[in-house]
């Protein structure tokens, strides 16, 4: 039912715990399945996420779907971070079982929310970043009637 990669985030999680005094923290949960997740971002003076963790209290799949998602930020720009969809998750752990697509997109928009706070401290604004919703379950229709 699970890749073997999604087996190994789940297992062994990349990047768990907190940042103190992060840079920007996002929480979001899923009302549907209880579901919270939440991420710390370290981003430098020249926008580079420098270092990421995350703690979700949550099904496998959004276990291995933050792993997957630090791994996939971390290092990058603010800009590029932004390119790292739900789907992107997805395809790097080769894929999840549809009903557990809601998952991935908990870390897409709990790594939204981090930013967005991010982007409060500082007062700046993050072009093509929308103001992240605090329960993605609204969402969630939309995307699973795409898979
Ligand atoms: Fe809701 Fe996985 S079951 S995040």
């Amino acid at each position: 039912m699970y890749s073997e990669k999604v087996m190994d985030h789940f297992n062994n999680p990349r990047n768990m715990g907190e940042i103190e005094n992060a840079s920007g923290v996002g929480t979001v949960g899923n009302a549907k399945c209880g579901d919270i997740m939440r991420m710390y971002l370290d981003i430098d003076d020249n926008n580079v996420i420098q270092d990421v963790k995350f703690k979700t209290f949550g099904c496998g799949a959004a276990v291995a779907t933050s792993s997957m998602a630090t791994e996939l930020v971390k290092g990058k720009t603010v800009q590029e971070a932004l390119e790292v969809t739900n789907k992107a998750v997805m395809e790097a752990l080769d894929g999840l079982p549809p009903v557990k697509v809601h998952c991935s997109l908990l870390a897409e928009e709990a790594i939204h929310a981090a930013l967005w706070d991010y982007a409060e401290k500082n007062n700046i604004t993050i072009e093509g970043l929308e103001k992240p919703v605090n329960d993605i379950s609204e969402k969630e229709e939309e995307v699973e009637e795409e898979y």
